[in-house]
């Protein structure tokens, strides 16, 4: 494959959530086989295809799937659910032919209690891998070692019968975390990468990152008001966000430098000190992208994405490199947040426009399984959730796992998605909502997806271009420029409107003519664009190269 400098400025990387995607051998659970059987859809070289640059896997591998795979036992494995090793080298021979990167999902914080490292950490106080875990002593009070709570909710601390000590797990209290500042521990974890690397992989996402540096005097976090779950009635001072997490993405960043074109995501609390863009380090020291999820976390509010846009576009230092996320495995899908009080035309033409939004902002765009064919939250009742932290807060929170259910593939049986009985329900709208319907309608909002990416390969304006907010317009319209300067100059306009009403209004402050590539309206008539005459229908937006 050819450039591997930073391959993934340019990128469209797509998230798999391996137990939904495809299922190959009728056991109701995604696998490797069945991702091969689907690269094609993903990139077979021409728009006819999605046309992703990336895929990230969530975890695969073994796992006692407590929290589905993010409590790894192996990190040099695939689960036997998901297939082997020579399945993966398979999926990644295959990807790398059509031109797919493949990432890997690495949960660095913490493993699995049956992990073997934990096993020896916790056989005896003596045991050489005892410290490559975070234990404690009962406290003054005789209780628990601090107040700190876990993320799913109860005390983050854990009493061992055998050992008479605590140990620390922030998720679950099958996730005990890993004692990062142990060399041994950061010794296995660099092999761990030199594994996947060497076996051809890309990357990868990092997990949690800011859960690593933590206070090891366990100073008591301060309280404040009352929320449902547990962990939010903490203010999370000492048990995250210390700035030793930085130290460890810096040696990160040393293990794959040594991997051209290996790159790292990262996954930080939106409301970590300093903001997400904190784990850039200088911009070119740690990691190479993070993520921002606090567009992913608002409602469809012009006035809220226009500040979030603006900030992330600032915050990120030279060298580092903006995302772009609407939805993932742990939140309600953005199709579902954008709807919430609004008729089904109004949301169906919101997802629309989001998808512009999101294929046109500067950085690279993540997209989630299903959400190119428009997939939704899918109600469910107690007796089907599956995870843990969903079945703790249900009904009060809806939880994770109405946005993991199966693909949808086709009106066949179980949406096409397995010939067997799916591990979570498929959503009752996929008759309606699957690929293969959606991939004969150039009206679908699968055709939009597929345009706007394939736009984005032929126009560096919107992969590389900078980002400039126009001034002057309506307040409830997000209205920007992509541009690029030098011998390839091109100047985008993208406008969106946030109303579900027609509007109509002129720019003076950019005083221009051009083309409408691409309206989110796809019975949308005009072509030429004047800025003294703006004309948007409702929820439309539109995607205009303005002449020189
Ligand atoms: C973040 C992951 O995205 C989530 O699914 C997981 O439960 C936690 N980290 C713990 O690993």
């Amino acid at each position: 494959m050819t450039d591997h400098g930073s391959w993934w400025r340019h990128a469209v990387i797509y998230q798999i959530y391996p137990w939904s995607f495809q299922d190959s051998n009728g056991d109701g659970i995604g696998d490797l086989p069945g991702i091969i059987s689907r690269l094609d859809y993903l990139n077979d070289g021409t728009p006819h295809s999605l046309g992703v640059d990336a895929i990230w896997l969530s975890p695969i591998y073994p796992s006692p799937m407590k929290d589905f795979g993010y409590d790894v036992a192996d990190y040099c494995a695939i689960d036997p659910r998901f297939g082997t090793l020579a399945d993966f080298d398979r999926l990644v021979n295959e990807a790398h032919r059509r031109g797919i990167r493949v990432l890997m999902d690495l949960v660095l914080n913490h493993t699995s209690d049956q992990h073997p490292w934990f096993q020896a950490s916790r056989s005896s106080r003596s045991s050489p891998k005892r410290d490559w875990y975070l234990w404690a002593d009962p406290g003054a009070r005789g209780g628990r070692p601090s107040n700190w709570t876990a993320v799913f909710g109860g005390s983050a601390w854990e009493w061992d019968r055998t050992t008479r000590q605590y140990y620390l797990h922030s998720f679950l209290k099958e996730q005990p975390d890993l004692n990062w500042n142990h060399p041994d521990a950061q010794e296995a974890m660099h092999e761990v990468v030199r594994f996947w690397l060497d076996r051809g992989v890309d990357g990868f996402r990092l997990d949690a990152i800011n859960w690593i540096g933590k206070d090891s005097n366990w100073p008591d976090n301060p309280t404040r008001f009352f929320a449902l779950r547990s962990y939010l009635r903490q203010i999370h001072h000492y048990d995250r966000d210390q700035p030793f997490t930085h130290t460890v993405l810096q040696l990160l960043r040393t293990w794959t430098n040594d991997y051209p074109g290996a790159v790292m995501v990262g996954e930080a609390s939106s409301d970590t000190p300093g903001g997400p863009a904190a784990f850039y380090g200088k911009g070119t020291d740690e990691l190479h992208m993070v993520f921002d999820f606090r567009m992913l976390k608002s409602s469809w509010d012009p006035q809220r994405f226009r500040r979030l846009i603006q900030q992330w576009d600032r915050a990120v230092p030279p060298g580092g490199w903006p995302t772009q996320v609407l939805s993932n495995h742990d939140n309600s899908r953005h199709y579902s947040r954008y709807s919430r009080g609004v008729d089904a035309e109004t949301a169906a033409r919101r997802a629309r426009a989001a998808a512009l939004l999101l294929l046109t902002l500067r950085g690279t765009p993540y997209l989630y399984y299903g959400e190119e064919v428009g997939m939704r939250d899918v109600r469910l009742r107690y007796r089907e959730l599956r995870d843990p932290y969903t079945r703790r807060y249900w009904p009060f929170l809806r939880g994770r796992d109405p946005a993991r259910t199966p693909m949808q593939w086709d009106r066949s049986p179980h949406a096409g998605f397995t010939a067997g009985t799916p591990w979570l329900p498929v959503s009752p709208d996929f008759e309606r909502v699957n690929v293969a319907h959606e991939a004969e309608d150039r009206a679908s909002i699968l055709s939009l997806y597929r345009k706007l990416i394939w736009l984005r390969k032929t126009m560096p304006a919107l992969a590389l271009g900078s980002y400039r907010e126009v001034p002057g317009g309506p307040p409830d319209c997000l209205i920007y420029l992509r541009e690029t300067g030098g011998e390839v100059s091109e100047r985008l306009l993208i406008v969106i409107n946030f109303r579900p009403n027609p509007r109509r209004f002129s720019l003076p402050s950019i005083d221009a003519v051009g083309v409408i590539l691409l309206s989110t309206d796809p019975h949308a008539a005009g072509e030429s664009f004047d800025s003294a005459h703006v004309d948007l229908g409702p929820d439309e937006g539109i995607l205009v190269r303005l002449h020189a």
